[in-house]
């Protein structure tokens, strides 16, 4: 792989050791995946950002890179939700010494020069760069979306390439950058008696699809996704399982074909549905846009969970949510609003103390399960609102 003399020295070490490790992942990201240089990025979105997830190693390894003052992140960047709703963690149950490494995470971060994003839909608090642009994101449900959506070019980064990208404003230029991998390599043929509809819609597509085609999808017989949630769902969902990192929309009569008919989507329902119902309601995997919680705030006007409810999003979409009153009246039905951190990989959900919820997302269905041992009912959003509220 070629190196530029610059690049060479920041690899041998020459300036510190924060860019050595960096170099030293890209390089090797690089001629696994057969590049054969690096390229300037525009954007670096980073995971590996909550402590149940990265843990003490994690924290040790964030806080070694982040003690130099000259170590800075060379370009815009994102980063994931965390653990935990930093302003409110204590009233939601989460213990203190997690509390203490979670913040010590966030600081480190914060000394690299991050945005305060805190979201894995980076794309609706940020302005997207222009089609075509090269970006470094990890958090596969905003890869996916970036490469199929946005048409930003990315590969599926790890916590660690894109860590790596946002020290040096780079990454390996190959796979899903190059506009000859970004064809399908196979189809999945979309063969319902009724259009596909909702969160759970697409999200039983997008698992079956990412269960079945690793490489780049084609999606035959979905003419257009109308809403962010729906594809947002998709893309969750596909990234859930498999390794693809990007669909298109459309029919290719040379490519092999799977069906997804009515046994495909009901079977996939159900490995991903275990309960009819749940002891409590958890909305936001990925992290509510603004847009979901102006509906969500129409449909749940003048009514009263039933039971817990528990609403993650970002605090920067609270904050908006609040400036146009539909916060208030979510919050006014009994509804808890998480700010900043992951549905699924947050203590919070064991702290519910419920063997049961109900959520509108296949990939929470997903790692809820695995995660926090819990049954989950997988429901469309308009049916959960019908059923647990009043
Ligand atoms: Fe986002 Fe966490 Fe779900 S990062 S997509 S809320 S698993």
């Amino acid at each position: 792989m070629y190196l530029t003399q610059r690049e060479e020295r920041a690899l041998a070490g020459e300036y510190g050791e924060a860019l050595e490790i960096a170099y030293r992942v890209l390089v090797a990201t690089g001629r696994l995946s057969n590049a054969k240089e690096l390229i300037p990025i525009k954007w670096a979105h980073v995971s590996g950002v909550s402590y149940l997830t990265i843990g003490e190693y994690g924290l040790d390894f964030l806080r070694k890179i982040s003690r130099s003052k000259e170590t800075k992140f060379k370009i815009f960047t994102t980063v994931n939700p965390c653990g935990m709703d930093v302003e409110n963690w204590d009233s939601l149950g989460i213990p203190a010494e997690y509390a203490e490494n979670q913040l010590k995470i966030i600081s480190s971060y914060q000394k690299l020069g991050i945005a305060n994003s805190f979201t894995c839909v980076p794309f609706q608090s940020y302005p997207v760069p222009r089609k075509g642009t090269h970006v470094a994101w990890a958090e596969s449900s905003a890869a996916i979306y970036a490469n199929s959506i946005l048409g930003l070019r990315t590969n599926r980064e790890s916590a660690v390439s894109a860590l790596a990208s946002a020290l040096t404003g780079k990454t390996a230029y190959s796979d899903l950058h190059l506009a000859r991998n970004r064809k399908p390599v196979k189809e999945i043929s979309v063969v319902l008696k009724h259009p596909l509809r909702g969160s759970v819609g697409f999200g039983v597509l997008g698992y079956f699809a990412g269960k079945h085609v690793n490489g780049v999808i084609g999606l035959r017989g979905v003419r257009s996704i109308k809403h962010m949630a729906e594809a947002k769902s998709l893309c969750a969902a596909i990234g859930t399982v498999g390794s693809s990192g990007m669909f298109v929309l459309g029919h290719d009569p040379g490519l092999e074909s799977v069906e997804f008919g009515e046994r495909e989507y009901e079977e996939t329902l159900a490995d991903l549905s275990d309960s009819e119902t749940g002891e409590a309601v958890v909305f936001g995997c990925p992290q509510m846009t603004i847009e979901e919680l102006y509906e969500f705030s129409v449909a749940i006007d003048g009514k009263h969970f039933k039971k817990k409810c528990v609403v993650f999003c970002s605090s920067k979409v609270y904050s908006l949510a609040m400036r146009r009153g539909y916060a208030d009246v979510i919050e006014r039905s009994g509804a808890t609003f998480v700010r900043d951190s992951c549905a699924d990989f947050t203590p919070l959900i064991s702290s519910l103390k419920v063997g049961s919820v109900i959520t509108d997302s296949a990939k929470g269905a997903h790692y809820m399960k695995r995660v926090h041992g819990v049954k989950v009912a997988l429901k469309d959003t308009k049916e959960i609102l019908a059923t647990c509220a009043a």
